[in-house]
């Protein structure tokens, strides 16, 4: 594995490969992203991983500072997964002050970026810069972050980038809680409760799964729900998983997401669900 941390030696690297499969990251990687390093063996002859905290998709007053930057144990990590890490520092990225931004679609301003104004805007740049940059001809993203990979197909498909898209599963802790960099914020007694958030999901779907059609009370018993035990509820929806919109009565595929913090520490979790007729 090749540790690269600047343009010009990645792109020299990769001039003769023609099926790169890559997995951007933030770093400080969890078996969720190795999941998808995993996966990228599948879709390339060569994997590359980037490990870059994008200051472009922090708000003023989130963890840009404290997000947990663990290079060494990452790379130890991906020594036997990956062929290539691109390990660029913040003005190898940004050499220049960025003037020139993807403005993501109407999407980005709802369900978190409505707590995060303009961390959409920030991190398609980057991903567009990313895949400038890498050229892959797959790149894979996990469905934790859902609304992120469902901007990003729009990204994708309305630039034309010539890439396929891959959404990996979520993967999860034995009772449940969807890996995040952020879950070690938690205390102990916040890592107990933390797993409310996946339960309180499941609850909604064997509810939909059983008949249930008003999405607008399932999602104000869940917040309520949730706000009871303490969560600071950002938002529960029940959403079409095609555009992201509410769902409606006709709606057959859809994804119930939440955000909500405990404490300082917001999470995020969603599960997909299919209704029959
Ligand atoms: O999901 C992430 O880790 C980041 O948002 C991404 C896609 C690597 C862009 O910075």
């Amino acid at each position: 594995m090749q540790v690269i941390s600047t343009i010009f030696e990645l792109r020299a690297r990769l001039s003769g490969e023609r099926a790169i499969a890559f997995v951007p990251t933030m770093g400080n990687l969890h078996e969720g992203h190795l999941d998808l390093m995993r996966q990228a063996r599948n879709h390339g002859s060569c994997v590359v991983a980037s490990i870059f905290v994008n200051p472009l998709q922090f708000g003023p007053n989130e963890d840009f500072e404290q997000y947990p930057r663990t290079l060494d144990a990452d790379c130890a990590k991906l020594q036997v997964l990956v062929d290539v890490v691109f390990t660029p520092a913040v003005n190898e990225m940004y050499p220049v002050q960025q003037t020139v931004f993807v403005e993501p679609p109407p999407i980005a301003d709802e369900l978190c970026g409505a707590a995060r104004p303009g961390h959409f805007r920030g991190m398609a740049t980057v991903v567009l810069k990313l895949l400038n940059i890498v050229q892959p001809q797959v790149a894979l993203f996990g469905k934790k972050d859902y609304q992120q990979l469902h901007i990003i197909r729009q990204l994708v498909a309305q630039l034309n980038l010539p890439v396929c898209l891959i959404g990996g599963e979520t993967v999860r802790a034995a009772d449940g809680l969807a890996l995040s960099s952020r879950n070690q914020y938690l205390t102990g007694a916040q890592r107990s409760e933390a797993v409310f958030l996946s339960l309180t999901l499941q609850g909604m779907r064997q509810a939909i799964v059983q008949g249930a059609r008003n999405f607008e009370l399932l999602q104000q018993q869940a917040a309520q729900s949730l706000a009871g035990r303490g969560w600071g509820v950002d938002y529960v929806s029940v959403r079409d998983q095609s555009d992201l919109q509410p769902a409606g009565v006709g709606s057959r595929e859809l994804v119930i997401l939440a955000a909500a913090r405990l404490g300082k520490t917001r999470l995020l979790d969603n599960i997909e669900v299919r209704v029959v007729a």
